[in-house]
């Protein structure tokens, strides 16, 4: 059966486990090295990865690119604009195609809908680089860094402040997976997706969502934000005043406990949904989770082949 990652429960908690771990020896093993070296062992050699990408990327594009080359393959990378899926062609005829072409694909679209069209069509693994309702890829990271640091999952209070976007959504579900908390802090109109929420509780998680940013951060383990304005709801008006109290500040860390770390996925904002001294400061983490994102595409793309 093909293996696909459209998000975190498609491998569920113990393939994650099994990533981050995977993703630790695999950064360990190779320290050092130039970025562009293929690890000793070269796992993925002669795979091809296709990347679609229907949105702008920094980070996805660059660490999915440098982690199949890691793992010994090539990768493709094709702005959707530049292909005949822009023009019209189907989804599902783009997902024949580059089956019989590729030996997997990448895509980062709007309507999670168009990924699990690709999914159904597709022969070989599909994998979700960010749709409007999820992020798995992400969260893999950021999972990663919670570890490398310290953290043991199970039990964490996880504090998110801001919009209850797609990033969120699968931090929810990767709480009902690895059993850790999530206090959300958001203005009202702006909650995650329900469904993740139901689901993460019936896992055993504990998901609940605050009007109140200084209850929402108290005595958490990890804070995290992101963007106020997601790619694509550029149009939603009005959103700052309603977001500006859920704004990462010096004081709101404050409330955290004093080993808290911060995240946050990229690109920032600094003076909407962090300040300076925040992401720049002590406490964040954010450079070695981007950093982090390649070994975490790499055990991703491991675990769509089987092998882990
Ligand atoms: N965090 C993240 O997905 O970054 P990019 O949008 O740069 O890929
Ligand atoms: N929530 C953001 C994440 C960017 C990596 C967006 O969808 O634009």
């Amino acid at each position: 059966m093909t293996r696909h990652f459209l998000n975190l429960s498609d491998a569920g908690g113990d393939a994650v486990a099994a990533m981050i771990n995977d993703a630790m020896d695999r950064k360990a093993a190779r320290k050092d090295w130039p970025k562009g070296k293929a690890d000793a062992d070269a796992p993925l050699a002669d795979h091809v990865l296709a990347m679609i990408f229907e949105k702008s990327s920094t980070r996805t594009r660059v660490s999915f690119d440098i982690g199949i080359r890691q793992l010994g393959g090539t990768s493709i990378v094709m702005d959707s604009g530049s292909m005949q899926l822009g023009r019209g062609e189907t989804v599902a005829d783009t997902a024949r195609v580059l089956s019989r072409m590729c030996d997997a694909i990448m895509i980062r679209t709007d309507d999670h809908g168009k990924i699990e069209e690709l999914a159904e069509y597709a022969d070989v693994p599909v994998i979700n680089g960010l749709t409007d309702l999820s992020h798995p890829c992400q969260i893999v990271a950021d999972l990663l860094t919670l570890v490398e640091h310290g953290k043991a999952l199970p039990g964490l209070e996880v504090a998110w402040l801001g919009d209850g976007n797609n990033v969120l959504n699968s931090i929810i579900e990767a709480a009902g997976l690895m059993k850790f908390n999530v206090r959300i802090g958001c203005p009202e109109g702006y909650d995650p997706d329900s469904s993740f929420i139901a689901a993460a509780q019936n896992a055993g998680a504990g998901v609940t969502i605050f009007r109140d940013e200084a209850e929402a951060v108290a005595g958490a383990d990890v804070v995290v934000t992101d963007t106020w304005v997601s790619m694509g709801q550029e149009h939603v008006h009005n959103k700052m005043a309603a977001m500006m109290p859920f704004q990462v500040n010096d004081v709101l860390m404050e409330q955290a406990k004093p080993d808290a770390l911060f995240l946050h996925c990229l690109p920032a904002h600094r003076g909407e949904e962090v300040m300076p001294s925040v992401i720049d400061g002590p406490q964040s983490v954010v450079w070695d989770e981007a950093e982090n994102r390649i070994h975490a595409q790499k055990s991703i793309l491991r675990w769509v082949f089987g092998q882990i």
